[in-house]
């Protein structure tokens, strides 16, 4: 687990008290200090980790995770000052675990290749040279790529690896650099979710209608006017071209070759909306669906999954269709689908043949827990403030707390106190220290997610 959270640590600590494996990984550097507090103040020795900030970085969607600006982790050199602080205090042995995590969707496995290879570095060196021989884990965070659009291929929605490539990829790695510093291999683990989750679930959408889109009336202009339009746009970038290098390096230069890029591939769109409508007319089917509720990445970060009529299989579909959603929300409608496509085929309606329905595939990562639950934080608390009759003054009528962490984790289906509380109770009294456990486990499920007093380090 990682974590910065004082009340997170005490249950993680509290974890280790009953006897599981429990390892808490360092996300930064004065999260040291708590870990050595809190430790102290329940008497539990604890196993930690540390998450590597790897220079290796990926490119795409989630390339922002890894590299020396990603959100995450210490840089190699902050990793060595941990050990060599714990070191100091004589507690270099609390240290198991190197972790690091580049990003989802990890698109090759020369990537795979290098950071695991990075991180090996690392690893040996709090071996060899800090002297914290009692590491035993390296753990490679997740990425494993899926294949949305079936082309196993560098595009945005696929990896051009499987399963066994990738974790040949990270063994080879792994041995490579631990053989060369002459350390002893360690065991390898890895938190990979969406290529585990993806294939879980569908989700099958009912259409309830489908009505033909009209044509556009405010651009009549024919394919190959557009494609004349595309040639006059592509030359026209030509005077901008800078003469010199320091010319080159002038932002209104960038800003200029960015905006034109923009309206070539809008041309460009449009050029091939012209093309699709020319062929055939364009249908918007109307689903039993809401695209924010059922599928917020396709919204909030363009990603695609692959569909399929599940009716009629037995039938060619014949009609080009766009998915709209019954919420009264203009976004709320799916227009781009994999392998570049606008447009879905699927089959006319008829009432005759029964329901129609239309499965979004590899939805099982990520989908659930986005929007207002994201990664399981709730919403906020509510604060009602009222104006007063005097004197434009305001009063505070009533505060009500947000979704306790105990109700988020009950949205997913989970009975609480059944499934989670009542087993660590019988786990902890089992083991003799429910005594010690039962405030920290009442404090993680009845309090909100987000942090209560939380008192920042100071900014350097
Ligand atoms: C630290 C860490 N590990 C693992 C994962 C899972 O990544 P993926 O689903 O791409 O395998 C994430 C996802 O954000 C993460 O932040």
């Amino acid at each position: 687990m990682a974590t910065r959270i004082p009340p997170t640590l005490a249950l993680a600590l509290a974890a280790r008290a009953m006897g599981l494996n429990a390892i808490i990984v360092l996300e930064m550097e004065e999260e040291l200090d708590i870990v050595i507090e809190q430790s102290s103040k329940l008497s539990v020795e604890p196993v930690i980790g540390v998450r590597a900030k790897l220079l290796t970085k990926i490119q795409g969607h989630f390339g922002s995770t890894g590299g020396k600006h990603g959100k995450f982790g210490l840089l190699a050199e902050k990793i060595y000052e941990v050990a060599k602080k714990l070191k100091a205090l004589n507690k270099l042995h609390w240290l198991k675990l190197l972790h690091f995590h580049v990003g989802s969707m990890i698109p090759t496995t020369d990537n795979v290749f290098d950071a695991a290879s990075e991180a090996s570095d690392i690893y040996c060196t709090l071996v060899k040279e800090c002297g914290a021989e009692m590491m035993t884990t390296l753990d490679c965070g997740g990425g494993l790529g899926v294949d949305y659009d079936g082309t196993r291929s560098c595009t945005p929605m696929s990896v051009a690896y499987g399963l066994e490539e990738y974790a040949s990829k990270v063994v080879q790695a792994v041995q490579n650099r631990c053989d060369y510093h002459g350390v002893p291999h360690p065991v390898l683990c890895t938190e990979s979710g969406r290529a585990m989750a993806s294939h879980h679930s569908m989700i099958i959408l009912e259409a309830l209608s489908a009505t033909p889109e009209p044509k556009d009336d405010d651009d009549e202009a024919t394919t190959e006017q557009l494609h004349g339009r595309i040639r006059d746009l592509s030359s026209k970038l030509m005077p901008f071209k800078a003469e010199t290098a320091a010319q080159m390096c002038m932002p209104s230069h960038a800003v200029h070759v960015k905006k034109h890029g923009i309206e070539m591939y809008k041309m460009g769109k449009k050029l091939s909306k012209r093309v699709i409508t020319d062929a055939h007319t364009t249908y918007n089917y109307h689903m039993n669906l809401s695209v924010f509720s059922l599928m917020p990445d396709y919204w909030g970060i363009e990603q695609l999954f692959p569909m399929i009529p599940v009716s009629r299989l037995n039938e060619k579909p014949t009609h080009q269709a766009t998915l709209v959603d019954i919420t009264c929300d203009s976004d709320g409608k799916v227009k781009n689908f994999i392998r570049e496509a606008d447009t879905l085929s699927l089959h006319p309606l008829d009432p005759k043949l029964g329901s129609y329905y239309v499965a979004v595939l590899l939805s099982g990562a990520y989908q659930e827990v986005l929007s207002s639950k994201h990664n399981l934080f709730g919403g906020p608390s509510l604060v009602r403030v009222v104006g007063t009759d005097h004197g434009g003054t305001f009063s505070v009528e009533t505060t009500l707390l947000g979704p306790t962490t105990e109700e988020l984790i009950g949205t997913m289906r989970y009975d609480v106190k059944h499934d989670i509380s009542s087993v660590i109770e019988e786990w902890a009294r089992d083991k003799k220290v429910w005594e010690m456990v039962e405030n920290h486990v009442e404090n993680g499920l009845h309090t909100m997610p987000y942090l209560l007093d939380y008192r920042p380090p100071p900014t350097v």
